[in-house]
């Protein structure tokens, strides 16, 4: 069932993720060499106490921690750890901020210190391949237009999207219908409504799409360890196009 939301449910959601991106902002500075993805997770976690907002991830169907920290070839569900971060890593961090009910959710890319030039290219391919989708999330197009969107442009560039993980319609809970592919055709699909919320997170690899699960049951990674990248932020689609509800402003 999908959960069309109201302006007003919207305008809850957009505080909830404009608190996320200040939390994604304050992350961006702690990145360096040296710092554990378990310090960064413990800085989310007080953040978002600090504001009045709790980690919606942390208990959810049994997830352990705030975040999710996804190293190098590590696709997306990473654990934080205590090992520390080194010059040349990528690391993803994801979260979900629910405040006072309402949910946001979206995941960014760092780069450590100084990163390959092939990383580089990785990590500009995915982030630009997410506002390619999102210029799709307009009132009539079908899910498949964003999937095609992204696909194709990912494609272009050398690199694979991954087919195990999608985006997904968020509110009341993490993971609603519609969910959203981040590959596809063009014109396929269900059509998108005024009011719907949905994610948008492509994760891509350099080398092959496909996934393998760690023994925890919730790390995926690379199949041939390639490094994997993504982008996601949570967006309404509205009257005026779509709107991005995890940025700052
Ligand atoms: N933020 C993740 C997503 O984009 C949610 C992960 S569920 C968790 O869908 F339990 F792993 F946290
Ligand atoms: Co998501």
């Amino acid at each position: 069932m999908i959960h069309v939301k109201t302006e007003r449910e919207i305008k809850l959601m957009h505080e909830a993720g404009k608190l996320l991106a200040a939390c994604h902002q304050e992350i961006a500075k702690l990145i360096e060499p040296g710092i554990t993805t378990m310090e960064i997770d413990h800085f989310v976690e007080t953040f978002l106490a600090k504001h009045g907002a709790t980690p919606e991830q942390k208990g959810y169907r049994g997830y352990p921690y705030a975040t999710c920290a996804s190293i190098n070839d590590e696709i997306c569900h990473g654990f934080p750890r205590n090992e520390p971060l080194k010059e040349g890593d990528i690391v993803t961090i994801d979260f979900v901020v629910n405040l006072h009910g309402a949910l946001a959710d979206s995941a960014w890319t760092y780069a450590v210190g100084k990163v390959s030039e092939e990383v580089q290219k990785l990590l500009h391919v995915t982030e630009q391949s997410l506002y390619k989708g999102i210029e799709q999330a307009v009132i009539g197009n079908r899910i498949g237009d964003i999937g095609h969107a992204i696909q194709t442009y990912v494609e272009a560039n050398g690199f694979s999207v991954v087919r195990d993980f999608t985006g997904h319609g968020i509110g009341p809970t993490i993971h609603e219908e519609p969910y959203i592919p981040h590959f596809g055709e063009k014109g396929k699909g269900m059509r998108l409504k005024e009011g719907m919320v949905i994610t948008i997170e492509p994760m891509v690899n350099i080398g092959a799409w496909q996934s393998k699960m760690d023994q925890n049951g919730w790390t995926a990674r690379t199949i041939d360890g390639s490094y994997s990248a993504q982008y996601e932020h949570t967006i309404a689609i509205t009257k005026n196009g779509p709107l991005i509800l995890t940025t700052l402003s």
